[in-house]
């Protein structure tokens, strides 16, 4: 929904798309993937565990209209802003760790392409739920689980709650027991599932980085209940 460090609205449409009615993103940032294509139609739940970017949500989610974000003013080259809203797009990850930016050029574009992007897409998540939490605690309700943590070792170290503080064996074990399907990202240090490659990103001055993925689709309550009648 806006510029976020790790979002996955470039490359959203490799992953599969949700077999079920609702979408759950237990690590929202932007929440690329519940907003790609049709997806944003589901009943969708986010958990966010930073104060700052849930809070972005609950406004978009519950205040704002596409008239404020159009009269929120644009950011001139060289002046200094210490909103969280702009600092994150400033197209770096230590952004989190900023309390004031100077404006760039890059930053003052990609303002300006969210600010419009937020509005005209703004009807998308008006359904939508945001709760401001550690991930553990979403209740296990069948859904589309788009799990996409912060990454395992330096990629995922620039959040406020970045890598050093997740225990990944924990989050697998935790992910595997979903009810209805996962869908999990990872980078080239995911090590913890059974990842298989699902492409290679091009970046800056020839570097490539590889985005991983696992997926898992248990068995549904109807498809249990089925099992169950026909054993009787
Ligand atoms: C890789 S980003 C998600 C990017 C998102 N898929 C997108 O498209 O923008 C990971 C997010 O997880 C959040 N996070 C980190 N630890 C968390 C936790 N324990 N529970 C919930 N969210 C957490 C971070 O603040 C960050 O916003």
């Amino acid at each position: 929904m806006f510029y976020y460090y790790g979002r996955k609205k470039q490359i959203a449409k490799y992953y599969p798309s949700p077999n079920f009615d609702t979408i759950v993103e237990p690590f929202a940032g932007s929440a690329a993937y519940s907003l790609y294509g049709e997806n944003w139609k589901k009943e969708v739940i986010l958990f966010e565990k930073d104060e700052r970017v849930s809070t972005i949500w609950q406004w978009l989610i519950n205040e704002a209209t596409p008239a404020k974000i159009n009269s929120l003013p644009d950011l001139r080259v060289g002046e200094k802003s210490s909103e969280f809203l702009h600092i994150i797009h400033a197209a770096t990850k230590m952004a989190f760790h900023y309390k004031t930016i100077k404006v760039t050029p890059v930053l003052a574009r990609n303002w300006e392409i969210s600010k419009r992007y937020m509005a005209e897409n703004l009807f998308k998540v008006k359904h939508w739920k945001i709760i401001r939490d550690d991930y553990r605690l979403a209740p296990d309700i069948e859904a589309t689980w788009f799990i996409d943590p912060p990454y395992k070792e330096d990629a995922g170290k620039g959040y406020r709650y970045g890598s050093k503080l997740i225990d990944y064996q924990q989050l697998a074990e935790w992910a595997k027991s979903r009810k209805g399907e996962i869908v999990f990202c990872e980078g080239h240090c995911g090590d913890y599932l059974p990842f298989k490659p699902l492409l290679e990103l091009k970046g800056v001055a020839g570097k490539t980085s590889k985005e991983v993925i696992y997926y898992q689709s248990n068995k549904t309550t109807q498809q249990l209940e089925l099992f169950k009648l026909c054993r009787q």
